[in-house]
């Protein structure tokens, strides 16, 4: 916004129980593609540089206040719910400085700001703006009454046309948004002068619409570029195909620049996936929060990825799953692996089954390549993990740190005791219980001594 025009306050409608959706959790902080539906419409919102946004909350209010603690937002509290139009005055109560006003609904998440910023600049103070959309199910929506000059009258509630049984209205298909944007302090006296006589006994802001005609205010509209931007969610049906289209749309996008997805319609981004070029995945995969695949890397079927950078040629097999680890160049992980927060993998390590990570950097060429766990640990260039060796890293109060260094072999079934070290090129036996540290270049084994007894009868079933 210019430093010139009015300053715009935005008024997002959250208030609403979402009894459709049965659910304990408030419809607003319903997730979609991995963000409650309210964090996407105050993106939207945010974009526009609002100088105040309102929330008004209602039903679980400190449940959605709580899910957002660092929103730069005023909360205004509307109890009891009764109805859109009360919603808007509680919400415009706290509002600091006139101008222009955004209504937006809290349950629309995919509207995009530039069709909110279109709307807005409509608004002057003879101009109130509505977003209207024609669809092909107007179930449920309000629908737009215009005159025979083409200007818009009023809006009639489908309830309120089914109980008057006004066919000529329901056979209306442009239908009212929720969105719109008006002056301000015309805003004000017109939501103070509405009443409940309608089919649901609430206070309508879309009867406001009639108002600003019969206040001489005309009323503009405009469009959203899709259907998709304005879908209202209302139960875990509209839920489920939005979060399926919405991840149409990303895996479109991902494609577009360049991503070979082996099935668009199975792969889940629940944040932001940033690829670099002849990036593959495979099947069944889900990225979570932030995620970076470098040039030519590959994820391998079923795979998930929540805060994860991969580097370059890097190949993540079947089955894996990885979450707050970084990944170097050249790496192979799994099928089966599991790297956990901390992880920090250099260039060349490999992973293999049932190895789990955490909390350790493995240098250049590691390889723990079988059912092995790594916590708390720094582990040397070209190191050798073997099959069934753990770090014993918590004494059941404390973690401790092992540090194997370069060039170390670590046998199989093998117990490193936290804290301890293993120096560089030194060698631990098979089944070796580790509790000092181990010299370098020393082979140290640690369990004891093999007995043989000879002709050795084995106990016999009794008769
Ligand atoms: C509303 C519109 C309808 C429009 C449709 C678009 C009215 C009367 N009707 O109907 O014309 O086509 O949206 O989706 O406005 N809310 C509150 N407090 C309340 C009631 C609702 O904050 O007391 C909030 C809800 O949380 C929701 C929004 O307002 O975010 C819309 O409420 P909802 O009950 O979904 O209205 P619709 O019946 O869908
Ligand atoms: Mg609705």
């Amino acid at each position: 916004m210019s430093s010139t025009a009015p300053p715009l306050s935005v008024v997002v409608l959250a208030a609403g129980k979402g009894t459709r959706m049965k659910s304990r959790l408030p419809k607003v902080l319903q997730p979609l593609a991995g963000q409650p539906l309210l964090a996407h419409a105050l993106a939207s919102v945010a974009a526009l540089q609002p100088a105040q946004t309102v929330v008004v909350v209602g039903h679980g209010a400190e449940d959605v206040r709580a899910a957002f603690p660092a929103a730069s937002v005023t909360w205004a509290l509307q109890s009891p719910q009764n109805g859109t139009g009360h919603a808007a005055a509680v919400g415009l109560a706290p509002v600091e400085r006139d101008g222009v006003t955004l209504l937006v609904t809290g349950d629309t998440p995919l509207i995009r700001s530039e069709t909110l910023h279109a709307l807005v600049s409509l608004v002057n103070e003879q101009t109130f703006a509505l977003l209207t959309c024609v669809v092909e199910d107007v179930t449920g929506y309000g629908r737009i009454v215009r005159d025979a000059a083409g200007e818009v009258v009023k809006i009639v509630e489908h309830k309120d046309a089914l109980a008057a049984n006004d066919h000529a209205v329901l056979a209306i298909h442009e239908m009212n948004t929720g969105i719109m944007a008006a002056p301000t302090a015309w805003l004000r006296g017109a939501l103070a002068r509405l009443t409940p006589h309608n089919a649901q006994g609430e206070l309508y802001l879309t009867d406001v619409i009639a108002m600003a005609a019969i206040d001489g205010l005309r009323v503009a509209t405009a469009q959203p570029d899709s259907e998709m931007e304005i879908a209202g969610v209302n139960d875990k049906i509209q839920l489920a195909a939005l979060e399926r289209k919405v991840q149409l749309a990303e895996a479109e996008k991902l494609m577009t620049a360049g991503v070979t997805l082996a099935d668009p319609a199975r792969i889940d981004v629940r944040g932001t996936l940033d690829c670099g070029s002849d990036v593959f995945i495979d099947v069944g995969c889900v990225f979570e929060g932030a995620v970076k695949l470098g040039d030519n890397v590959r994820i391998g079927p079923n795979c998930v990825l929540r805060d994860v950078t991969v580097g370059t040629g890097s190949v993540v097999h079947p089955m894996s799953h990885l979450e707050g680890c970084t990944v170097g160049e050249g790496v192979l992980i799994g099928p089966f692996a599991r790297l956990r927060p901390g992880a920090a993998l250099g260039d060349e390590v490999h992973i293999g089954n049932f190895v789990e990570v955490k909390n350790s950097t493995l240098a250049k060429g590691a390889k723990a390549n079988h059912l092995a766990y790594l916590g708390d640990a720094t582990v040397g260039e070209r190191v050798n993990y073997g099959a069934g060796s753990i770090t014993a890293n918590y004494d059941g109060a404390n973690k401790h740190r092992t540090v194997i260094e370069a060039d170390v072999h670590v046998g199989s079934n093998c117990v490193l005791v936290a804290p301890v070290t293993i120096g560089a090129g030194g060698t631990v036996g098979g089944g070796s219980t580790v509790t000092k540290n181990a010299p370098a270049g020393a082979l140290t084994v640690a369990r004891s001594k093999p007995v043989t007894i000879a002709n050795w009868k084995r106990p016999q079933k009794k008769t």
